[in-house]
């Protein structure tokens, strides 16, 4: 039997990219899709999520779909059961900031126990690595810019989804401490933005987007009147917030580089590394980046700062260059532009009105 890369959580954002991502590379993946679709567009008569649908299009290959919570661990073994899993990159997860403050139950469930289970049946089946969607929350308040992979982790942080992530890994540490057999790579991604170049797959976030670049998006198109502003009295240079918007595709192929390193039998343990540009750009310039590429003009109200917010972070780009030999190359135009395309091709996004 051919060998598999389990993906949970692959019919999300960032985990359906990195599936196009896999089966757009010459190796040839055998994809497996978990995700209990509870934040994916799934028709009715469909046996499979809008995104798996879409990227099986585009790419012309098979992806094997189980709708399965990772909380579930006979249902997840069964899975193991079916395919020869090699490694495991895991997206699965509740992400919304604000709704973890309000739902930390949940999000401590998903996140945390739904992780142990899944590091649970993969020891019952003898996988021993596993790719992890980290963020760059777990570094709370920077206290030095560029933030390097060596900056402390889980000081200041306030919301429960931001300590999941830092409990995750703390976790992940302790299990690589406890058995040289496991390698885990935890990708700590900045601000993830944009989509696939053909317009088919992007962010689809449910209700009133949280995000920056989603909402600017809907504003373009016509669905939300105004941007709020949150604040523009940060110390940078004009005032607003500066963050490191990395364009998913390129996040995705992180994800590739990052596989391939599961692979060299030298890496066992735990390798945390950031997945960024290098780059902070202001939510103004983000504005006019996006006016310029999508040709409509975005109306703005500056507002109090929200809750939680740091003035700026962005990425020290060298590890990942060293650990992987990935790089960011796509623009901030490029980003602009393909969440457009998207966008002004999917005003509801995958559902069709
Ligand atoms: P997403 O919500 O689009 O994707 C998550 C997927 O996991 C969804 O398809 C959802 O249905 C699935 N899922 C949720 N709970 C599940 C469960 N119990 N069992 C099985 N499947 C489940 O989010 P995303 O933006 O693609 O994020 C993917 C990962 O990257 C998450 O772990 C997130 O924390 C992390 N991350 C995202 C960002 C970002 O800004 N998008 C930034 C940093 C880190
Ligand atoms: C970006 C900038 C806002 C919306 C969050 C999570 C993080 C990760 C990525 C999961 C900030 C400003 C935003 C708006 C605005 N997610 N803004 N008006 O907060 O950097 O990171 O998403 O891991 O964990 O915290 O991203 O896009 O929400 O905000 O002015 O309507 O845009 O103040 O400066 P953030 P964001």
């Amino acid at each position: 039997m051919a060998s598999s890369i389990l993906i949970t959580g692959g019919a999300g954002y960032v985990g359906s990219h990195t599936v196009a991502a896999l089966l757009e590379q010459s190796e040839p993946y055998e994809i497996v899709v978990v995700d209990n679709v509870s934040n994916a567009y799934m028709a009715e008569d469909q046996m499979k999520p809008e995104p798996i649908r879409i990227v099986e299009e585009l790419t012309g290959k098979n992806v094997h779909f189980y709708n399965v919570d990772i909380r579930d661990a006979e249902k997840l073994s069964e899975v193991f059961n079916q395919h020869n899993i090699e490694c495991v990159i895991h997206f699965a997860a509740l992400k919304a900031v604000g709704e973890s403050v309000a739902k930390p139950m949940e999000y401590y469930q998903v996140n945390i126990s739904g992780t142990c289970t899944l590091f649970d049946i993969m020891r019952k089946h003898g996988v021993y690595k596993l790719v992890y969607s980290s963020s760059s929350t777990v570094y709370g308040e920077p206290q030095m810019l560029p933030i390097n992979e060596s900056h402390p982790t889980g000081l200041g942080m306030t919301s429960p989804y931001g300590k999941s992530k830092f409990f995750c890994e703390e976790i992940m540490k302790d299990i690589c401490r406890s058995d040289t057999k496991w390698t885990v790579v935890s990708l700590r991604y900045f601000n993830p933005v944009g989509a696939h170049r053909s317009g088919r797959i992007g962010e689809h976030p449910s209700g009133i987007p949280n995000n920056l670049m989603p909402y600017i998006s809907q504003v373009a198109v016509g669905r939300l009147p105004e941007l709020l502003v949150f604040g523009a009295d940060y110390e940078t240079p004009d005032g607003t917030g500066v963050r490191d918007y990395i364009h998913v595709v390129d996040l995705a192929e992180g994800h590739v580089s990052a596989i391939r390193l599961l692979r060299l039998p030298s890496t066992a343990g735990f390798h945390a590394i950031n997945l960024g540009t290098g780059v902070g750009y202001s939510v103004l310039q983000m504005i006019k980046a996006f006016e310029e590429a999508s040709g409509r003009k975005i109306p703005y109200r500056i507002v109090g700062r929200r809750a939680g917010d740091i003035a700026a972070n962005y990425a020290d780009v060298s590890l990942s260059l060293k650990l992987l030999g990935w790089r960011t190359t796509r623009t901030l135009d490029d980003m602009c532009r393909d969440t457009w395309r998207w966008q002004s091709g999917n005003p509801h996004g995958f559902k069709k009105s």
